[in-house]
């Protein structure tokens, strides 16, 4: 549901880590799509599209209708979710 490294150990490859480990450990369970969910701008983008997900769809209004707060990030006030998948047919080791 939600990835996150401590503040204080962000920017060495923890969470590149972490992500490549959850791709293969759902790999051998088995599944065919790996989805994740995250803000149409910002950082996470690339850290997503680098391990190999693609943009799918948009979850309109996603951080206003499932937030009790209003998120932002850099300044910008987060309003659409865009879901990414990694493909396990598309992505064959
Ligand atoms: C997203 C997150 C899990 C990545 O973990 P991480 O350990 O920092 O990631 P890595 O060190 O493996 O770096 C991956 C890439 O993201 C970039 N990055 C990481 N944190 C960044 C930041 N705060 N600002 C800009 N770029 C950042 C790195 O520069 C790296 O890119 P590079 O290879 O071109 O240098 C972590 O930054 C985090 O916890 N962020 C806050 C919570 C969050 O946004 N979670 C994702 C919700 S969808």
């Amino acid at each position: 549901m939600s990835i996150a490294v401590h503040p204080d150990k962000q920017m060495t490859g923890v969470g590149s880590t972490l992500l490549g480990w959850v791709i293969q450990f759902v790999r051998k369970a088995g599944a065919h799509k790996l989805e994740v969910g995250t803000g149409t701008f910002g950082y996470q983008l690339a850290f997503y599209q680098r391990q190999g997900f693609r943009v799918t769809s948009i979850d309109r209004d996603f951080f206003i209708t499932n937030y009790d707060e209003r998120v932002f990030e850099d300044g910008i006030q987060l309003l659409d979710m865009l879901r990414l998948t990694f493909d396990y047919q598309e992505n064959r080791v």
